[in-house]
């Protein structure tokens, strides 16, 4: 049985395609094996493995792991249940990827300094780091506030889940989505609860020092268009 996490997460980030070409490019330019962090419950591990890249998926959350394996196309994908900022496997990959902000889920210069030195030891001579970063505060990049303002819905075992971001709060080096969720049971029952995601604030720049400084070397960026509901982003690509 899918957990609840993984139904907020499929709600909360499911229905993105945007990235989704820039993902498919960089996997042709570097080929596989593919490293997907954060792959949540597997939005682009799933499509990347459907197009026969070999592809393993890490994440924090072992019940948003468990949803993707649940999902994979015959073969399966490898998964592992890790922080990033300190993970170990016995292999090297082709193409390192850190979608959808994740990188800005770190805890700032320190834990992303941790990041790109588990990174670096895991990347195959002239592979690729790619992340994904945006600044939410930036009007003039796409929608303001980032995020849908509609909620997003969907009703499983009985019960349904709506989701909306409500607000963009900041605090020191940090920009929280608050989103308010709600939960409707068969008999009526109403549960609301407030989730803030927070993410910090980080520039193309400083993202591309961090990884010089573990001996990094910087590539071409690569754009991912806003659309009328996602704010766009820079995908930062670092070769090893
Ligand atoms: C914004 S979601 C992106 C999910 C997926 N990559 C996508 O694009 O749909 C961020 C994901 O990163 C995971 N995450 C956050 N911090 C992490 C960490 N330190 N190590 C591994 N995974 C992490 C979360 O559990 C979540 O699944």
């Amino acid at each position: 049985m899918i957990s609840e996490a993984a139904i907020w997460h499929d709600l909360e980030c499911g229905a993105y395609e945007a990235d989704l070409d820039c993902w498919r490019t960089l996997a042709n330019d570097y080929g596989g094996p593919i490293l997907d962090v954060g792959a949540g419950t597997g939005r682009i591990a799933l499509m990347l493995a459907q197009l026969g890249h070999q592809v393993t998926a890490l994440d924090l959350d072992e019940s948003l792991l468990a949803a993707l394996s649940q999902r994979a196309p015959a073969g399966g994908i490898e998964t592992l249940c890790a922080d990033a900022r300190d993970f170990e496997l016995d292999r090297q990959f082709a193409l390192i990827i850190v979608p959808m902000l994740t990188v800005q889920l770190f805890g700032g210069a320190a834990g992303r300094a941790r990041f790109f030195d588990s990174a670096s030891a895991h990347l195959a001579p002239g592979g690729c780091v790619a992340l994904a970063i945006a600044d939410l505060l930036d009007d003039e990049n796409g929608t303001s506030g980032g995020e849908a303002t509609e909620a997003d819905r969907c009703t499983t075992a009985g019960i349904s889940y709506s989701t909306r971001a409500v607000a963009l709060n900041r605090r020191d080096g940090q920009v929280g989505i608050e989103r308010r969720r709600e939960l409707e049971s068969p008999d009526g029952k109403r549960e609301v609860k407030a989730a803030t995601d927070w993410i910090d604030t980080v520039t193309a720049e400083q993202l591309e020092a961090e990884a010089e400084a573990v001996g990094l070397t910087v590539a071409p960026q690569r754009l991912i268009p806003a659309t009328s509901e996602y704010i766009g982003s820079a995908v930062i690509c670092l070769n090893g």
